[in-house]
């Protein structure tokens, strides 16, 4: 028998998830016409705010009214004016803070474009390739998971591996694979200048998006190459980074094969994977769950649409039994020095 209390909080709920999903358009229009970077300067009335970004007042109003009513800004019924305190500003205005969670907006939008490609795929079994996903899944992959990198990388990952910094200091050899766009190449580029880093990602637009970053950024001791993660050229690196990639890929034993074979005596391997339980039920939580929709409709289609087509999955290769092979434990899951 339907039981209303639970009904009721089943419903209620998704007009909380509903409205959060409706803003997705909304903020992502803030955010490319500058609307929260206006409000981040001074509290604004519409009119304001029109002036201040160069937009209609009436879109203006609206706008605010829909932004106040999510909690994205806050709005002071005295003055009529809305603002951005601190916290809202460190997620929708500020790119450097570590909470920035534009990003994730564009990657929701990235989905939803997705979405007939990978329906589609649903019914054959086939895979939707990299390349394939909307355009602007790239650029969103990048921005997501950027504030990371830079609050991370340097300062707490590379020092976990043993003796990785002094190396780095004095001088290594590196590559980068899976590059994507390039933000943890150059971030460990310009932290190690003795060092030399290579990126490779087999998605041209990717690569040659990294090269104009390296180049607007400066950055010498780094290039970038389009080639797989089975075949990526050179030897004796001493270290290899995958940043977020391992499960995207169709065949990430034989990649791990060639990650060993590439690496000198000391060399280490250095994995970041989404963060994930073992099992499903560990996993079955608001991180989980968007990690799965993640998965779904990008990295398993990407997966299955190369060679072996393994497709992991973006929460640690959990099978039917429950068992987790390989076993991906953290965001910062480090494999040093594989024994393959
Ligand atoms: C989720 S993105 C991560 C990009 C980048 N590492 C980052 O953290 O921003 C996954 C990347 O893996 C790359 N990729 C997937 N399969 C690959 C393969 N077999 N060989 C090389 N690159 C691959 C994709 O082109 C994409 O750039």
């Amino acid at each position: 028998m339907t039981d209303p209390a639970k009904l009721d909080s089943l419903v209620s709920r998704l007009v909380d998830e509903l409205g959060g999903a409706a803003s997705v358009a909304l903020v992502r229009i803030g955010d490319q016409l500058g609307l929260y970077t206006a409000l981040q300067k001074q509290p604004m009335n519409s009119h304001e705010l029109a002036q201040a970004a160069g937009i209609a007042e009436r879109y203006a109003r609206e706008w605010l009214a829909q932004q106040a009513a999510s909690g994205y800004i806050a709005y002071d019924e005295a003055s009529g004016k809305f603002a951005l305190s601190p916290e809202q500003a460190m997620i929708f205005a500020e790119e450097d803070s570590p909470f920035y969670m534009m990003g994730a907006f564009d990657a929701i939008a990235a989905n939803l474009e997705g979405q007939a490609k990978v329906q589609a795929a649903f019914r054959t079994g086939a895979g939707v390739e990299w390349g394939a996903h909307s355009a602007c899944l790239f650029c969103a992959v990048a921005r997501f998971l950027r504030p990371g990198y830079r609050s991370n990388l340097v300062s707490s990952w590379l020092p976990a591996l043993d003796g990785m910094v002094e190396r780095l200091q004095a001088g290594a050899r590196v590559a980068d694979v899976g590059c994507g766009h390039g933000v943890s190449t150059a971030l460990m580029a310009a932290a190690f200048p003795q060092s030399e880093f290579v990126g490779f990602d087999f998605h041209i637009g990717s690569v040659e998006a990294a090269r104009r970053h390296a180049a607007d950024h400066r950055v010498g001791n780094i290039r970038f190459e389009v080639a797989t993660a089975k075949t990526f050229p050179g030897t004796d690196y001493d270290l290899v980074t995958f940043f977020d990639c391992l499960h995207d890929m169709g065949d990430p034993i034989g990649a791990a094969a060639h990650v060993r074979r590439s690496l000198n005596p000391n060399g280490t391997w250095m994995i970041v994977e989404p963060q994930a339980g073992d099992t499903l039920a560990e996993n079955l939580n608001p991180v989980g769950r968007l990690w799965y929709a993640a998965s779904t409709m990008v990295c398993v289609p990407t997966s299955l649409s190369q060679e072996v087509g393994l497709a992991l999955g973006a929460q640690g290769a959990r099978r039917g039994s429950g068992r987790c092979s390989p076993r991906v434990a953290s965001r910062a899951c480090v494999a040093r020095r594989t024994r393959l």
